[in-house]
């Protein structure tokens, strides 16, 4: 309820004191000319299920992003879902309908500890691969993919999701199985296989989760100490508006921008408790924007992509039980107001 006081008094200021039109000029026409506009990357995540079969997806994720990002085709089960055996297809298709269509590309994600194929989790399990083969198999990984895609990638997602709520580094078999300087490694083969790349540490509810922040900055002080080769801070944005929205996120992103890295937001989403009402959706909308523009007023934010553009491909239903509506355009690639409220963003 005050969120809707709010947003009424909001639109009568608004129409009050309509802009003037030196603050902003022509509102761009789609995402693509915003990008430009705002000089930040505009990118979605690609399911390739639809980029190959469905003509409609293909062509406005084409129109529309300057940036893409593999929802699941360059995850580890995805490229090598036996031992030695690489299965490429997902992963290439995705590279190639970018350059096509200049777009640059977010490589994701290498070191995490989910979507992991059986063979590698079974293997750690039963005792077969031991500590030592372990760090060997995660550097052929990442020289191997990182490699297969040099000066093709302009950003790649090194570690994915190392810090848990509370604040402690993750116990996934990565840190078990080799210490904590598995990251250290991971982020020195990466540069190795791809000088040109900017590597990326990657995360979610980092927008406001103190434990998670404090901890992550210490990890990146101490990379940084090291002189690991680390470019940037990638916020994922998943956000729900049955939630509050993280008030204090451009704070965050500043003091990891501080420490010289660039930043990204890279799977930006607002899913809501179904069933979807006007209200919802122009929160909705608010949370997006409000997303955005902390990435444009930050001036080291250079890419801002969501987890999915359409409601008919994204993983909130699946996910998040009797939540949905999480995208920009509907089920028939209709845009929502959060899609016309990001083409209202401007730099201050
Ligand atoms: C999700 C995909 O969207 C789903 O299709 C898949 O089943 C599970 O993974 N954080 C991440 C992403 O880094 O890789 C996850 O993607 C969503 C959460």
């Amino acid at each position: 309820m005050k969120r809707l006081l709010l947003g009424l008094v909001a639109t009568a200021l608004a129409v009050a004191l309509p802009l003037p039109a030196y603050a902003g000029g022509k509102t761009p026409d789609d995402l693509r000319e915003l990008s430009q506009k705002l000089k930040v990357y505009m990118g979605s995540a690609v399911d390739v299920t639809a980029l190959a079969g469905e003509a409609d997806y293909r062509k406005v994720l084409n129109r529309e992003f300057t940036h893409v990002t593999a929802e699941n085709a360059m995850k580890w089960e995805s490229v090598e879902p036996q031992r030695g055996v690489y299965t490429w297809d997902g992963a290439d298709a995705v590279v190639k309908n970018a350059q096509r269509n200049r777009q640059n590309v977010r490589g994701h994600t290498l070191v995490w500890h989910n979507q992991l194929p059986a063979w590698l989790t079974a293997g750690v399990a039963d005792g077969s691969i031991d500590a030592k083969a372990l760090r060997k198999i995660l550097r052929e990984h990442i020289m191997t993919e990182v490699g297969r895609y040099r000066g093709k990638i302009r950003a790649w997602d090194v570690v994915n999701e190392i810090v848990d709520d509370d604040g402690n580094r993750r116990q996934s078999i990565w840190l078990t199985n080799l210490g904590p300087d598995y990251i250290a490694d991971a982020f020195r083969w990466a540069h190795q296989a791809d000088p040109h790349a900017k590597l990326y540490l990657n995360d979610y509810n980092l927008e406001w989760n103190t434990a998670k922040i404090n901890t992550t900055l210490n990890i990146i002080k101490d990379l940084k100490a090291k002189r690991v080769p680390i470019n940037g801070i990638g916020f994922q944005g998943h956000l729900g508006i049955q939630y509050d929205y993280p008030g204090d996120f451009p704070n965050v992103m500043r003091q990891f921008t501080d420490l010289g890295l660039e930043a990204a937001i890279t799977e930006a989403d607002v899913r809501m408790v179904l069933p979807v009402t006007p209200e919802k959706l122009a929160t909705q909308a608010d949370y997006y924007q409000r997303m955005l523009s902390t990435c444009v007023d930050n001036g080291h934010c250079v890419e801002f992509t969501v987890w999915g553009y359409t409601d008919r491909h994204s993983w909130v239903p699946g996910w998040f039980d009797g939540e949905g509506s999480a995208c920009v355009m509907d089920e028939n690639l209709a845009p929502k107001p959060a899609y016309k409220a990001l083409l209202s963003v401007r730099r201050k």
